[in-house]
């Protein structure tokens, strides 16, 4: 399955990319630095590998926690866009509202499912004690996302683990689902996460991790190095908080040693070039936003002091 994904991308794409780039950095109040020189699809596509596989995913992704039916249009547009710049991973939720139907009928109508790396979580506080509300639940995300099979389901919250667990690995052997994981966005369940890991063979875990929010740096993220767990980094901006503080700066100049013409994707480069990190999914419901994140899976990643140094830019602020 590692090579089912096609990062092509027409030069269409590429010019009103590189448009709708220069739009997206008045963000920083900064030109983009190729803006003249170049086209952000020809910088190479940041990738990093699923530990248990190899499989290959681009580093930033699409988080869907906002999607609202009032906005049917925009979502398929984000996603049409977001399949024409390379990115696949989109993760989702029961719990998230119209989100999966939503996000069902824009790869229905854009016949994208199979290009596309599909992740949602069971509903919490569903599973019961026979986990009887986690197969209703994930019957309910196979068919709101209008597909066979889920690339990677999480429990949501840790919520219902012991319970969940058995039967999420009965669906992976049935070829249900490709890839079992487990998701929280409190620092204050990191030491739980900590021992599911430990406990259960898994392939992947959802942590919340950002430049304002290092906690997961201490334990989480060594401990998937250790045990070749794949990472999704989700609120990378703090829920939007994060940026909105981070805008009330100047991007440092050396932010263009990085490839870096934004505050978004300042946030963005520094959790995906955590070696323990597989993707970032930043949350947006606006194709602009998601042009700007895009342009984070993109180029040079930071080194070891360059992360150093964007942590003491940062706190300094
Ligand atoms: N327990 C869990 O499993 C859990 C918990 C929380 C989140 N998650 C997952 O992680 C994803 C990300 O979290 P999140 O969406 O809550 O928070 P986030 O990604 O930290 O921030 C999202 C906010 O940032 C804004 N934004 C995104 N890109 C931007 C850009 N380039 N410039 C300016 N603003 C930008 C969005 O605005 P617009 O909407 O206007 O574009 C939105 O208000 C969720 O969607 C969900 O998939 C999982």
């Amino acid at each position: 399955m590692s090579n089912r994904f096609h990062f092509r991308v027409s030069r269409r794409d590429a010019l009103s990319f590189g448009l709708a780039a220069g739009a997206g950095t008045a963000l920083s109040m900064r030109r983009p630095v190729w803006a003249a020189t170049t086209a952000p699809t020809q910088l190479p596509l940041i990738t990093k590998a699923i530990p248990a596989t190899g499989e290959k995913l681009p580093a930033v992704g699409l988080g869907t926690d906002q999607f609202r039916t009032s906005e049917r249009d925009a979502i398929q547009a984000e996603i049409q866009r977001l399949q024409q710049l390379g990115g696949t991973v989109i993760d989702t939720a029961a719990a998230y509202g119209d989100s999966e139907s939503l996000i069902g009928d824009a790869l229905a109508a854009l016949n994208i499912r199979d290009r596309m790396f599909i992740a949602t979580k069971l509903a919490a506080n569903e599973a019961g004690p026979s986990g009887r509300g986690g197969k209703e639940s994930f019957d309910r995300s196979l068919a709101r996302l209008k597909t066979q099979t889920i690339d990677l389901l999480q429990v949501h919250n840790l919520e219902g683990v012991e319970v969940l667990m058995p039967l999420l690995q009965q669906w992976k052997q049935a070829g249900k689902i490709r890839y079992i994981g487990i998701t929280t966005s409190r620092v204050g369940q990191h030491n739980h996460m900590v021992e599911y890991m430990r406990e259960y063979p898994l392939d992947f875990v959802q942590v919340d991790y950002s430049l304002a929010n290092r906690d997961a740096a201490m334990n989480v993220l060594p401990l998937a190095s250790e045990r070749r767990v794949a990472v999704l980094a989700n609120v990378p901006f703090g829920f939007g908080s994060v940026l909105r503080q981070a805008q009330t700066r100047q991007l440092p100049d050396w932010a263009a040693d990085i490839d870096v013409t934004s505050w978004g994707q300042f946030l963005l480069k520094y959790v995906i070039s955590h070696p323990a990190v597989t993707c970032a999914i930043p949350g947006s419901t606006k194709v602009a936003h998601l042009e700007d994140n895009q342009h984070a899976a993109r180029g040079r990643l930071p080194d070891e002091s360059m992360r150093r140094k964007m942590e003491q830019f940062w706190d300094a602020g």
